[in-house]
């Protein structure tokens, strides 16, 4: 069980009176990363992998401890298969430009996906004429596992999916999905954006490929995401950007890239945020990650119950809370999702997202609304008190509709 109130005292941002229900946009940051990430502004700022000075050495080894963490978290054979990007989606942009691609090369992938792992995949169409095949779910957004048999062939190289949805909440049957993949020498990349924060993902259970998310999802700071990349997979892939850090050798007319993570991470690489990351994985590991699961899916089915009894509210996504996360998406009778959202904050200090989630496929494709959707979404510090407060919200803004 969570101790709620708690772990809420180390959020200093709900003691403004705040109700913050746009964790899938980002999460709120706890004090020991902040305090984690300031010990190395105060005690030891120093670049990485050059000095061989004693700070240095420090700032090097506390980054490197950072990288084994996230290892640790998703259950990675080795911290080698840990590239630290800037977030989930240049960790996507990695593998998307990293990889060579030729006319004919299929690519699997969804509807549902968000923009960050749907227009690189078009980009490659455009640019070598790589085949797209796009996946439809139903209306409530779970698949049919045969539409990934039938579209997974021979000339299939990746397929690319997300874990969660960011807008409906929905869970993706991975596992299934890596299994037929493999069976057709593909590679299967997930998109953990939503998945990673919330309950425990591991890349060998799941027989993942690569894996990207954010750690400004999951208690981190901004500006700090990852690439996991299965060992073997890391020297076919070409870095995005190459230069200090990642080479092995230079002459007049030559170069040798390093070997492993590094050769991806061109520059002073984000230091303080990558520590602050190991950080909120401390965190995240002490609360327990199947704690924050639990308490999530209790307040999501409230949240749930209460937003599909207001009239004139249309809730999306499954019905079943085992089918779903903690993200709901509704929309007010015809209310334009912006309104709605500023309606919350300005009556009820309560912060959602609103408009079309970085998801405009979906919004049109699949929901028919342009526009978008009023997007809730949960995390650990989270009450029963604030969802209340969000469904009975909403109950009055649909009223005024009347
Ligand atoms: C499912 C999903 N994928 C990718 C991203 C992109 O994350 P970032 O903006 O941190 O790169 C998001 C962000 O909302 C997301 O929800």
């Amino acid at each position: 069980m969570l101790d709620v109130e708690k772990i809420r005292q180390d959020f200093q941002m709900l003691n403004f009176g705040i109700i913050y229900l746009d964790n899938a946009a980002t999460s709120l940051t706890p004090e020991p990363v902040i305090r984690k990430m300031l010990e190395f502004y105060h005690e030891y700022r120093a670049n990485v992998e050059r000095g061989v000075h004693r700070l240095s050495q420090r700032a090097s080894e506390e980054y490197e401890e950072a990288r084994a963490k996230v290892g640790d978290f998703i259950n990675a054979e080795s911290e080698n298969e840990i590239i630290m990007t800037r977030n989930a989606t240049e960790a996507i942009n990695l593998v998307a430009n990293g990889l060579g691609w030729k006319k004919g090369d299929k690519i699997v992938t969804s509807l549902i996906e968000h923009h960050s792992n749907f227009i690189v995949w078009i980009r490659l169409k455009k640019r070598y004429g790589v085949d797209v095949e796009i996946l439809r779910p139903n209306k409530q957004g779970l698949f049919n596992i045969n539409d990934f048999e039938k579209a997974i062939d021979d000339k299939t190289r990746l397929v690319a999916i997300t874990h969660v949805s960011n807008v409906l909440g929905v869970i993706t049957p991975v596992e299934k999905i890596a299994k037929i993949a493999h069976e057709h020498d593909a590679h299967l990349l997930v998109d953990g954006a939503q998945s990673v924060p919330h309950f425990k993902v591991d890349v060998r259970k799941i027989g993942c490929d690569y894996l990207a998310f954010s750690g400004h999802k999951m208690l981190g700071p901004t500006g700090v995401g990852v690439l996991y990349a299965r060992n073997e997979l890391l020297d076919a892939m070409e870095p995005l950007s190459i230069g200090g850090g990642t080479i092995s050798d230079v002459g007049l007319n030559y170069y040798k890239l390093a070997e492993g993570p590094i050769k991806f991470e061109a520059g002073t690489p984000p230091i303080a945020e990558a520590i602050g990351l190991g950080a909120a994985i401390d965190y995240l590991k002490g609360v327990q990650l199947d704690n924050i699961e639990t308490h999530e899916r209790e307040l999501v089915k409230k949240m749930y119950r209460g937003l599909v009894n207001v009239p004139s509210v249309k809730v999306y996504g499954p019905e079943k809370p085992e089918e779903r996360t903690g993200i709901i998406s509704f929309n007010v009778g015809d209310l334009n999702p912006h309104d709605v959202a500023l309606a919350l904050d300005v009556s009820a200090d309560v912060m959602v997202r609103s408009g079309h989630h970085c998801c405009l496929p979906l919004m049109k494709e699949l929901l028919k609304r342009r526009e978008g959707t009023v997007r809730a979404s949960l995390y650990l510090y989270n009450t029963e008190e604030e969802v209340e407060k969000l469904v009975s919200t909403v109950d009055e803004i649909a009223r005024s509709l009347a």
